[in-house]
């Protein structure tokens, strides 16, 4: 029956980071998957997280059927964390926001009701992005085209192509976003460039669809959320998937949020009510336990301050880490080739490492980095960093790319 299924390649991140699991060698060190780890290497298990976790468990009770849109404290909760408790769109009710099984779950949903609702077909995502997405929106039924973004002589983002680019798309067309630390590459849009490319979507009739899987991980979590907050000042209607695996250290409680920003109160319930359906059909309503944690978390002012100041001492470690491995690699092979290294922020960064290059890391050094050259920073360390510039200094300079 099942012949003709073909083989799973697997999956560039997944795939790697089980194969690193499997390596033997002592010093190996992974800079592949997108988990934030500490001084020591380990995940951490956040001190808010875990208060509000002893205090959940000391109440812990049956557990009906959330409801389809998910748990109504941690849905608000959500949206004040995204969008800022005063604002607007928020106090008027024109967000429908419903629990996620993760952003991954988001993009999914989201994608699901704007092709169903809109007859939307058409997405547009960054060259390069987050592979999952294309995925994403295929699987979805989309026809998926990429935008120029980075650029590759600046290791920033090349603003003029990506914006004459959005400028000729057809109204309507769904424009995938990074609101902030880029994935894969660490280039973000300014402030001011993140207006004009709201005004921009709003002008041409675009749909944007944000996706922030690294809030707190750039600047800082209200910073972060530049990107929403100049969408709904510009008055466009667009949607976010958000996460909570990262700023929360709760990878496998699958724990995030989609929020659809709407016109009006009326639109935002029909869009709640389809947004409901879509995740009927597909999970049918989501877990409890995250979605406890968090909001707690974020209700609750001291394990609030807590949580808010441990984020930021793992944003000023990745930092601290960025700046190590930038200055051991100018001292080998010069600064301007590394240079990208301080042009890029949050998690990771875009080496322009070849395939070939990548490979010789992994065999010969233990260094793991996904094969588009993406390097995630959290997985260096004080003990690791030398360890990691010696070996990246070697493949530059011993293998063409
Ligand atoms: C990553 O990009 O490594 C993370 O977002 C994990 C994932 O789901 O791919």
């Amino acid at each position: 029956m099942f012949s003709s299924v073909p083989f799973y390649r697997g999956d560039p991140i997944y795939s790697l980071f089980e194969e690193y699991e499997k390596d033997p060698r002592k010093h190996k060190v992974s800079l592949s998957i997108g988990v934030y780890c500490d001084e020591d290497g380990r995940v951490p298990y956040m001190q808010a997280v875990k208060a509000a976790e002893d205090e959940i468990a000391r109440n812990l009770g049956a557990r009906p059927y959330l409801p389809m849109e998910g748990m109504r404290a941690f849905r608000t909760a959500a949206q004040h964390l995204l969008f800022g408790a005063t604002q607007e769109a928020v106090k008027s009710g024109r967000i429908a926001t419903i629990q996620s099984v993760g952003a991954t779950g988001a993009v999914r949903v989201g994608a699901e009701f704007l092709r169903v609702n809109l007859n939307t077909d058409t997405a547009w995502i960054s060259d390069f992005t987050w592979e999952t997405h294309l995925d994403i929106f295929e699987a979805s039924g989309y026809k998926v085209s990429r935008y120029p973004y980075y650029d590759a002589r600046t290791g920033g983002v090349d603003f003029g192509a990506f914006c004459a680019c959005l400028d000729k798309l057809p109204s309507g067309s769904v424009v995938v976003l990074h609101a902030c630390a880029h994935n894969p590459t660490g280039a973000e849009l300014s402030n001011d460039e993140w207006t004009k490319v709201a005004e921009l979507m709003v002008r041409r009739g675009l749909i944007p669809f944000l996706d922030m899987a690294y809030q707190g991980f750039s600047k800082s979590l209200e910073e972060d959320a530049f990107a929403i907050r100049a969408l709904t000042d510009a008055g466009a209607s667009f949607l976010v998937a958000n996460s909570f695996s990262k700023n929360f250290a709760l990878y496998g409680e699958r724990m995030g949020a989609l929020s659809v920003v709407c016109p009006d109160v009326a639109q935002a319930e029909n869009v709640l009510g389809q947004l409901k359906a879509a995740a009927r059909r597909t999970y049918s309503s989501p877990p409890t336990h995250g979605a406890r944690i968090i909001e707690k978390v974020l209700t609750t002012p001291a394990l609030n301050a807590s949580w808010q100041s441990e984020l930021e001492s793992m944003r000023e470690r990745i930092m601290t880490m960025r700046h190590a491995l930038h200055d051991a690699l100018a001292l080998k092979i010069g600064a301007e080739r590394v240079n990208y290294l301080l042009v890029q922020s949050g998690m990771f960064s875009f080496t322009g490492l070849a395939p070939a290059q990548i490979d010789m890391l992994r065999n010969e050094f233990g260094v793991y980095l996904v094969n588009t050259g993406r390097i995630c920073l959290a997985g260096l360390t004080s003990k690791n960093v030398e360890y990691v510039a010696n070996a990246m200094a070697h493949v530059i300079e011993h293998v063409k790319p």
